[in-house]
């Protein structure tokens, strides 16, 4: 078998990457270990820039992003009982889209599937080979068969625990980590939310997070400890928490339903450089991890894949390696922008087991200074609705 690039992973990062490539005229070919089903069942965040929403428009995908997405013009920030809210539009001009990021894979599979360019799931055993050199080929196994594909370029689209990574001869690469001393334990549930926009909650219990992905379905989240298990949470307990953390007037008002997914996530910042090694490019959370306070993950993996189109597209156009060579720069200095706004929003909204009062204090006063600037308050909006691509 042979494709011009070999894409590895069918997440958001893999499937958005073919779809760009297939409406440049390049082929390649998606190899994914798990099944659609498996890939489909991931809850993740939900907040797309605008940067992002256009690249799934280049993708020619934004059709039912269009017609049913939500547009939230703000966010509200909770602390010490009092809300105030961040208004994007009015701070910079922009807007945030609610569409989770499950719908968005969705979409992206159904459009491969329409034009009937080759995804081998279920494919085992993935390994890369010679990727330092002009010819890299990979091999895996489907359906008990070992397959060799040949080809020019390899994406390493395959996530955090994936392979192409690791198939990067450690001398080779620089990793730079931070584990945060709690987890998000999420709920998704059927029921109307009870605001209007999401709501990001510091309180002495510990953080909160009121989502949403439609008129009718909510996302939130409590911070938990590292040790919490999802078994120890029932969904009344789940409910009586966020309400004692969101604010009173939402925990009034708000009606609570059966949780139709609940798990916890640890909160991690990581990102590995460079982001190639030789003819492999590393995309998405394959080569970065954030935590999820900035609403960063999936803009991230789009604006990386969207700098390796333009970089591919520009070697078969023009048989150009410029923008192939600037890749992992273009990519990391955008990376790491967002590896900072979602350390502060994090640091800004959760208490630390165990903080020192001196930090206590300057947490507090840089939500104070948050509520009372408008310069703060521009400067979490420019980040948060995503800064330029
Ligand atoms: N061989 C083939 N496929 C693999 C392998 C492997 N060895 N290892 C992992 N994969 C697949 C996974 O099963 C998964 O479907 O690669 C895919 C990677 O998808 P994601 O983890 O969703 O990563 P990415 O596409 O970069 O999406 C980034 O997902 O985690 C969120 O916050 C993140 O929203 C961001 C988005
Ligand atoms: C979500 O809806 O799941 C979500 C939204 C915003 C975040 C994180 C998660 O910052």
């Amino acid at each position: 078998m042979r494709s011009q690039v070999a894409i590895i992973g069918a997440g958001p990062a893999g499937l958005l990457l073919g779809q760009l490539l297939y409406k440049a005229g390049i082929d390649a070919v998606i190899l994914e270990q798990r099944t659609p089903e498996y890939v489909l069942g991931r809850i993740r965040a939900g907040v797309l820039e605008q940067g992002t929403v256009d690249i799934l428009d280049l993708a020619g995908v934004g059709a039912r992003l269009h017609s049913q997405a939500m547009t939230h013009d703000g966010v509200e920030i909770g602390a010490s009982g009092h809300r105030h809210r961040i208004a994007f539009k009015d701070l910079v001009g922009k807007v945030v889209t609610v569409y989770g990021q499950t719908e968005v894979t969705r979409d992206l599979m159904e459009a491969r599937a329409a034009c009937d360019a080759p995804s081998i799931y279920e494919a085992e055993s993935v390994e890369l080979h010679d990727i330092s050199s002009a010819r890299p080929w990979v091999t895996f196994v489907h359906k008990g068969v070992k397959q060799r594909l040949d080809c020019d370029f390899i994406a390493g689209c395959d996530g955090y625990h994936g392979v192409s990574r690791r198939s990067i001869p450690a001398a080779a690469l620089s990793l730079f980590e931070r584990i945060y001393p709690f987890g998000w334990l999420g709920v998704l549930a059927d029921v109307p939310p009870a605001w209007d926009e999401l709501i990001y909650a510091d309180s002495e219990r510990g953080f909160a997070l009121a989502s949403m992905r439609s008129e009718t379905r909510v996302r939130c989240y409590v911070q938990c400890s590292l040790d919490d298990k999802v078994e120890h949470w029932s969904d009344e307990q789940f409910w009586a928490e966020f309400k004692r953390r969101v604010g009173e007037d939402v925990a009034a008002r708000m009606t609570t339903g059966p949780s139709i997914e609940k798990s916890i996530a640890p909160l991690r910042s990581f990102v590995a450089e460079p982001m190639r090694y030789g003819q492999m490019f590393l995309a998405g959370d394959a080569a970065h991890i954030v935590p999820p306070t900035g609403a960063k993950g999936l803009n991230l993996a789009a604006s990386d894949v969207f700098y390796l189109y333009e970089a591919l597209s520009d070697y078969y156009r023009r048989e150009s390696r410029a923008a192939l060579d600037q890749y992992s720069g273009r990519a990391l200095r955008r990376v790491w922008q967002a590896v900072r706004f979602s350390w502060w929003m994090t640091s800004l909204l959760h208490r630390f087991p165990g903080e020192d009062p001196f930090f206590g204090r300057i947490r507090g006063s840089e939500l104070d200074y948050l509520f009372r600037s408008d310069a703060a308050q521009r400067s979490l909006a420019e980040n948060y609705v995503g800064l330029p691509l």
